[in-house]
């Protein structure tokens, strides 16, 4: 049985991960620091949904404490990492950088450094969207620089791209990046649009459109997340020999390090999201219209032909039924 620590276990990705490697016959150890970000009460309720076994144990534990990192992968003898845990969020990162840097920075240092230390096989880390910033050509590919990001978080998360290849090379620790786009469903998180904007409509509150609704983002059902992820973490990097230094590829590299996008391979104007969530609520919104907020970018959208290609896998949920799933679980959850 393989053992599989997954940190920020009590989050969104990370509470749906675990409970589809426990099916898939993992031992999962979660760990969270439970933090207020988002209301902490949602983060317990998935921790109680997670079916209790022997298989799976969790511990509140903080990425940034050196120490107690440093005991966890001493006491476990992990096969495979897989760090979710992070300071998510563009907005919050222009008022709260610090939490960024302890977080994804100084975290995941402590993650490298457990792995490092402790002859883990695979490490894989969430990165994001937001890491292509300024770019424009369409879909974003991985093999594109990503250089120029236009927040703290995008920098953060490029940062680990950046971090984990150094580990990969240094120490030949296998490590996988995955670009997740716009990740949405069923116990999500609530400082997103989408939930904000189901609470906002049902209390018949005004929802906030920002650059005037003229957004598009490359929304991504979590269950597409979850068995992307499920695929690619039986399936360590290895390295690609004929990796060429004079005309660098960023997503490969002569170690054994690799990164995809998961998205749905699927732009949707913000709009027609919006129609399609007011269907499911039976509501209209009350609409304000806002400036583009620093930090945001007006599109997002994935290319996904290497995910296709290396794990015969393309995210397809509709936001149709997956926002039909939401609401459900919504209405259900908040009675
Ligand atoms: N949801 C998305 O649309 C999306 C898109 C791109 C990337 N990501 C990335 O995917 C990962 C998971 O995202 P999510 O949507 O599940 O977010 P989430 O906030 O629901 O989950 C993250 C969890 O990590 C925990 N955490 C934060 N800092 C920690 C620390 N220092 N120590 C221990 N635990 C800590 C939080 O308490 C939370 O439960 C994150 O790295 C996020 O940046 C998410």
């Amino acid at each position: 049985m393989k053992k599989i620590l997954i940190t920020g276990a009590a989050g969104f990705i990370g509470f749906f991960l675990s409970k589809k490697l426990l099916q898939d016959g993992f031992e999962v150890v979660g760990i969270d620091n439970l933090n207020d970000y988002y209301d902490p009460a949602l983060k317990q309720s998935r921790l109680v949904e997670i079916p209790a076994g022997s298989a799976y144990t969790f511990e509140k534990t903080d990425l940034a404490d050196r120490a107690a990192m440093a005991a966890l992968f001493s006491k476990h003898k992990f096969d495979t990492v897989m760090n979710l845990a992070a300071q998510a969020g563009v907005r919050y990162s222009l008022t709260n950088p610090n939490a960024y840097a302890d977080s994804n920075l100084i975290g995941f240092v402590n993650i490298l450094e457990g792995c490092r230390h402790s002859g883990v096989e695979h490490l894989v880390f969430a990165s994001s969207s937001s890491v292509y910033g300024g770019n424009t050509t369409m879909p974003f590919s991985v093999h594109d620089n990503v250089d120029h990001p236009v927040s703290l978080y995008a920098a953060t998360k490029k940062s680990n791209e950046l971090m984990a290849h150094a580990y990969s090379h240094l120490y030949g620790l296998k490590t996988t990046g995955l670009r997740f786009f716009t990740v949405y469903g069923p116990w999500g998180r609530p400082d997103m649009a989408y939930f904000l904007f189901t609470k906002a409509i049902l209390a018949g509150e005004p929802i906030n459109i920002f650059n005037n609704g003229e957004m598009k983002r490359d929304f991504t059902y979590i269950d597409d997340i979850v068995e992307g992820v499920a695929r690619v973490i039986n399936s360590p990097p290895e390295p690609s020999p004929d990796w060429d230094k004079k005309n660098p590829d960023p997503a490969t590299s002569w170690a054994p390090y690799r990164i995809y996008n998961i998205g749905n391979n699927q732009v949707e104007t913000l709009m027609h999201f919006i129609e399609v969530l007011e269907d499911c609520l039976g509501k209209k919104a009350k609409k304000i219209y806002l400036p583009m907020q620093d930090g945001d970018v007006a599109a997002t959208y994935a290319n996904v032909d290497d995910l296709v290609c290396n794990f015969d896998f393309k995210p397809s949920t509709s936001i149709e039924t997956g926002l039909e799933n939401f609401v459900k679980w919504y209405q259900g959850y908040y009675r």
